[in-house]
């Protein structure tokens, strides 16, 4: 833990990759694992764009159930560690596949959100796209207040490709990192579990912090096995000068 706040307070592009695990103690499922979102619903039937256009309420009822739970959760420690090392300037940038918006709330302000937010919407038919902060949605489908079509929510699904500029500057950050922390993800899911091969290939040291194994488990250079409010919690406890 030392050693690793020495890393840190002396990175000169700290990065953070972060996924579901970091959410998970403000009571928002993961994905995978034993609790995880895709034990008891099926992605196909969720997450596509096929699903939607097939059953465009069975999709919305079920992001508005996670709007509300979102809604109702608050950032925890691993979160406001971040925007604290932020506001320090110590982190660079930070990456996420979270679509849940906690991170901004904790008050980072520099994020690229790869999979989108689940707090947009945008038109089916003429791309509007607008943020909307009702719990529970009054309409399901919500309707597009300039041509009157259905939104769907602004998150990347299976089969559809990211934002080239949002990946983009990714891979340039990915690149540019001499420390990136991987907070929270199976690390499984393209192209963002590539990321920290990108940034280990450039020399990045890799702190992976994660209760379980993943597949960047062996090219880490740390491996913390702890929670992640727990392990970022006791790093900056442990520093006097970040
Ligand atoms: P996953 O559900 O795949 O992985 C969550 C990871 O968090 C697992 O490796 C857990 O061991 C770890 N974890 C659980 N609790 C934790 C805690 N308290 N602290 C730290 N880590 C913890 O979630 P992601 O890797 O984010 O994509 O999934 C990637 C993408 O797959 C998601 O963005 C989503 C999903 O399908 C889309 O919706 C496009």
């Amino acid at each position: 833990m030392e050693e690793l706040v020495d890393i840190i307070t002396k990175s000169k592009y700290l990065l953070a990759l972060t996924g579901s695990g970091i959410s998970a103690e403000s009571g928002i499922p993961t994905f995978r694992g034993k609790d995880g979102l895709w034990k008891e619903y099926r992605p196909e039937e969720l997450a596509t764009l096929q699903a939607f256009k097939k059953n465009p309420t069975l999709v919305w009822e079920w992001y508005d159930w996670r709007r509300s739970l979102i809604a109702r959760a608050s950032p925890n420690d691993a979160h406001k560690v971040l925007a604290w090392l932020e506001e320090r300037d110590v982190l660079k940038m930070l990456i996420t596949q979270n679509v849940d918006g906690l991170h901004r709330r904790a008050g980072n302000k520099k994020i690229i959100e790869l999979h989108g937010n689940i707090w947009r919407m945008k038109c089916m038919s003429c791309n509007n796209e607008v943020e909307n902060y009702e719990t529970p949605l009054k309409e399901i489908p919500p309707k597009c207040n300039v041509c009157h079509s259905m939104l769907r929510p602004s998150v990347v699904w299976f089969g559809e490709s990211l934002d080239p500029f949002l990946l983009n500057q990714s891979i340039l950050h990915s690149s540019r990192c001499d420390v990136m922390m991987v907070i929270g993800t199976s690390a499984v899911i393209q192209p963002a579990a590539s990321l920290p091969i990108m940034a280990k290939n450039n020399r990045a040291v890799l702190i992976e912090i994660n209760p379980s194994e993943t597949p960047i488990s062996p090219i880490a250079d740390y491996s913390l096995r702890l929670k992640a409010s727990v392990a970022m919690k006791s790093l900056v406890g442990l520093s006097s000068e970040i």
